[in-house]
């Protein structure tokens, strides 16, 4: 065991460019905790074997990132609810008794997130219209219907795979073509980005927002940039507007509370801190 020091960290790989080290960092600073969260690079290979090992070493938990948030799940003792329900986890958890336990909070930092920024949005405001068909969108969708989400429009490049997650989700989830969505856009009440679409480096997302309503919150799960052509040219119609990178912080925090003991602040400190690096 680690002699009363907490550890945890992050598993995946590639595993450099995570920010969960800073962000998990800042807290254990903040808070006068001590403890290390590391970055541990870790093949398919060596993924079963790595975590069998991790509690020995004296670690409390870790989170999981690609390519492994699907694998876990056969690894873990016991999985969450709402793990089980998305098909993926990226918090593991070694409990008391030596069981392992797989969570997701990728959805609970979406939705955090936009309750942070948007105090007076709910999810059963009206339909969401979700752009993308993959893991975060799993995750999203999930918990827009969990939370009380009347309807979800899923747009996606490739249909069979918006097919699939409305076949996994049922009728709730209804899936449009690309063409279609300015038709859908007056009844959105939650328009999100969920692709990888207008992040620095990759192509931009093009979609008409002329009939887009002022009153439709705007969410894309980029953050780099913080500001997207999507949330530039939503907010220049006057609609409220949500950044990515509070999903990523809020989905760091209930990790950090079963590791660490406390439920961490997240806030502008923490926002400039990872953004810094
Ligand atoms: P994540 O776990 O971040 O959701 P993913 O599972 O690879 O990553 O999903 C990426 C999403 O971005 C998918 O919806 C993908 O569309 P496809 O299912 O058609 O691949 C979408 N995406 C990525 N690049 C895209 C592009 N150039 N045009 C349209 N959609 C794109």
């Amino acid at each position: 065991m680690s002699d009363g020091i907490l550890l945890a960290g992050v598993i995946g790989e590639p595993i450099a460019h995570t920010r969960s080290p800073a962000l998990h960092g800042h807290w254990l600073a903040r808070y006068g905790i001590e403890g290390h969260y590391v970055p541990l690079h870790v093949s398919r290979e060596r993924l079963h074997d790595t975590i069998q090992l991790l509690p020995e070493l004296g670690f409390s938990g870790i989170n999981v990132t690609i390519p492994h948030k699907e694998a876990v799940l056969q690894i873990a003792d016991s999985v969450t609810d709402r793990a089980a329900l998305i098909g993926a986890a990226n918090t593991l958890t070694f409990t008391a008794n030596g069981k392992l336990q797989a969570d997701n909070t990728d959805g609970y930092g979406f939705l955090e997130n936009i309750r942070q920024m948007t105090p007076d949005w709910t999810a059963a405001e009206g339909p969401a219209l979700v752009l993308g068909a993959g893991g975060a969108s799993r995750a999203i969708v999930s918990t827009l219907l969990t939370s009380g989400c009347p309807h979800i429009f899923l747009v996606n490049r490739t249909r069979a795979r918006a097919d699939a997650l409305q076949d996994h989700f049922g009728a709730r989830v209804q899936v449009a073509d690309w063409t279609h969505i300015p038709d859908l856009l007056p009844e959105t009440a939650l328009l999100v980005n969920t692709t990888a679409l207008g992040m620095t480096g990759k192509e931009p997302l093009h979609i008409n927002l002329d009939r887009l309503n002022p009153t439709t919150v705007v969410n894309d799960i980029v953050y780099t940039p913080l500001e997207t052509d999507l949330l530039a040219e939503a907010r220049a119609r006057g609609c409220h507007t949500v950044d990515g990178l509070g999903m990523l912080l809020h989905q760091a925090a209930p990790g950090f509370e079963r590791w660490f003991g406390l439920k961490p602040e997240v806030d502008d400190e923490l926002r400039r801190v990872v953004l810094g690096g």
